[in-house]
């Protein structure tokens, strides 16, 4: 600028100190400040240059007044980015107020449920020796939950689980067995299931007994099935669950379903076979029932009795759960106690997609 006549080159310094002023500006009133020095608009200086074409021959003037307005967008639109960046929500943070290099604390994992674990392990051991898996409804109906299972009608058999009935006909299952009746009404044999679920009775709890606990049942049907098979089964599952030093033995029982019928009980896991209190010095505990299907269980379900056998077996999930982990009560499992939980999250679940 020359004698107050503006020319390229200065305007080209204005806008540089311009931009240099914005850049150098730390908060919104250095910012404001720089912005009445270059734009305001009776002293800033690009108005000052404005207002001096007036000097420049007429020719020269719309140029000139056109290159000012240009710097003037520029540069306003600089002022306002700037604006925006210390005020709004480019501005800088607080500095954090404590010791970013401290170790974080580790999120909360949380883990899966004893039962959930021993359903999984039992499944899978079942599943390596050929069983496959099979579910049926929690409400059932009678009919499949006692009288396909040849417990006739106002047979006193019926007391011995204690039902919740919804109507008449509907109930909520006692047992897992119905699942063998639906199963076989759909497949022919030779089958081999399965089937963990939950069930109800109508129990005061006690340490031992709950009014809702899960089971898994078994059924094995072929043609010459018998009870070494069901009995070398059996011994397997429990050798692989409890540990290689687990025998069994059958004692003689009742089940309408089951003709021969027997209990299950395993060596004392704490006392091997010794007698003890937690055995009550027989050194045994009782882990299932089981027994082969009886023939009337066929014909309910549409199978000729002549010419196939089959062994069944049902156990406590909840019962198998306390004899392997020492767990002295059945209410524990439905309290959630988190410090009675955690016990048994020492193993790695990720991945598992159960
Ligand atoms: N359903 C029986 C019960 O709940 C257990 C069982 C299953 C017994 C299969 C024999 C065969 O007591």
């Amino acid at each position: 600028m020359k004698d107050g006549i503006p020319d390229r080159d200065a305007l080209g310094r204005l806008e540089r100190e311009a931009q240099e002023a914005v850049a150098a500006a730390g908060d919104v009133e250095a910012l404001e400040k720089a912005r009445v020095v270059f734009l305001g608009r009776k002293q800033g200086r690009l108005t000052a240059a404005l207002r001096s074409i007036g000097a420049l021959p007429s020719d020269q003037r719309p140029v000139m007044g056109n290159l000012i307005n240009e710097v003037k967008v520029r540069l306003e639109a600089l002022f306002d980015a700037k604006q925006e960046a210390l005020s709004g929500s480019g501005a800088d943070p607080e500095p954090y107020p404590g010791d970013p290099t401290l170790p974080g604390r580790r999120a909360w994992e949380g883990g899966r449920h004893i039962l959930h674990r021993v359903v999984r392990d039992a499944k899978e051991i079942f599943v390596r020796m050929g069983y496959s898996i099979a579910e049926g409804p929690d409400v059932e109906l009678d009919y499949y939950n006692f009288e396909a299972l040849n417990f006739p009608p106002d047979h006193p058999s019926r007391d011995t689980q204690d039902t919740f009935y919804v109507n008449r006909d509907i109930l909520l299952r006692t047992q897992t067995s119905p699942v063998q009746v639906r199963y076989m009404e759909r497949h022919a044999p030779p089958l081999r299931i399965i089937s963990p679920g939950r069930v109800y009775r109508n129990e005061s709890p006690d340490p031992s007994h709950a009014a809702e606990f899960y089971q898994i049942e078994g059924l094995f049907v072929d043609r010459d099935v018998s009870l070494a098979d069901l009995r070398s089964d059996v011994s397997w599952f429990v050798r692989q669950f409890f540990g290689p030093g687990a025998q069994v033995r059958f004692r003689p029982h009742f089940f309408p379903f089951t003709e021969p019928s027997a209990e299950v009980d395993m060596t004392c896991f704490a006392c091997s076979g010794e007698g003890c209190p937690i055995c009550k010095k027989t050194g045994w505990l009782e882990i299932m029932g089981a027994g082969m299907v009886h023939p009337n269980v066929f014909r309910y379900a549409g199978y000729d009795p002549e010419s196939v056998t089959g062994f069944a077996f049902g156990m406590g999930i909840e019962r198998i759960a306390m004899l392997k982990y020492g767990i002295d009560d059945i209410r524990r499992f439905l309290t959630d106690d988190i410090r009675f939980l955690r016990q048994f999250w020492n193993e790695q679940w990720a991945g598992v997609s159960e």
